[in-house]
């Protein structure tokens, strides 16, 4: 791996068992330097989310390696992996899968609790100052059920940043959202890539949210091809 690389997908295959077990990725590779923004795209079940499990260590593949700041993750435990998921590396799925019970700031403080470097008070302290930068400080005692859903998932985004990582995944981040909250969360999206050097990854059927990352590439029959953001397909 070059220096500027944080991630990297070596002839990663991935099928699914059962009677017909269903292949979906086959060789692909995939490299990401620090501070990119990538858009993932391709048509439903093409296997983004997949592969996003894959980059993100939620899965592992069946052959080809997973490097992820210089190391192979394929020889590490569950455990191991564990960890460098909680402190590296930050989710945000189409829906919030926020905790109905919990308010916005337990939410968000939830990935501290297992202890990723900061004393409850730091990471309270970094939980509001994010919060109040994406609109939410006035919300921080509500619970989700009374969010909008633009809220709910700007809530999500601030939970996946709060031990911040090195990388942000986003599995088509506004695909449940209105027009207006969806702009919301791709303007936040962008300026954290921009602004504060956030590698940030987006599976997507959104072509304005595609366009705005600084490259896509489609997944199509196993395999990742570079796409020209000008032909993005919604
Ligand atoms: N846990 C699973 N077990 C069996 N098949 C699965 C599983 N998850 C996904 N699939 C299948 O793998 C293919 C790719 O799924 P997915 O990665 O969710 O695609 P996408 O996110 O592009 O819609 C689909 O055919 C889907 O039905
Ligand atoms: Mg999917």
């Amino acid at each position: 791996m070059t220096d500027a690389a944080l991630l990297e997908l070596r002839s990663v295959s991935k099928s699914y068992p059962g009677p017909t077990p269903v292949p979906v990725l086959r060789e692909a590779s995939l490299n990401v330097t620090r501070s990119e923004s990538l858009a993932i795209v391709g048509p439903s079940g093409s296997g983004k989310s997949t592969l996003l499990n894959l980059l993100g260590t939620l899965d592992t593949p069946d052959s080809g390696s997973v490097w992820f700041e210089e190391r192979d993750l394929t020889g590490l435990s569950a455990k191991e992996l564990a960890v460098l998921r909680n402190h590296r590396i930050g989710f945000v799925f189409q829906n919030h899968h926020l905790l109905p019970q919990c308010t916005v700031l337990e939410n968000v403080l939830i990935p501290t609790l297992a202890g990723a470097g900061r004393s409850p008070k730091e990471a309270e302290h970094r939980a509001r100052q994010l919060l109040d930068r994406v609109g939410l400080g006035h919300r921080i005692d509500h619970t989700p059920g009374r969010l909008s859903g633009g809220e709910r998932q700007r809530t999500a985004v601030v939970r996946a940043l709060i031990n911040e990582p090195a990388l942000l995944l986003a599995d088509e981040p506004t695909g449940a959202l209105d027009r207006v909250s969806a702009g919301e969360i791709t303007k936040l999206l962008v300026e954290l890539n921009r602004t504060d050097g956030l590698t940030l990854i987006v599976v997507t059927h959104s072509a304005e949210l595609a366009g705005l990352m600084g490259r896509s590439v489609e997944l199509c029959d196993g395999k990742l091809a570079p796409l020209d953001s000008k032909t993005v397909r919604a």
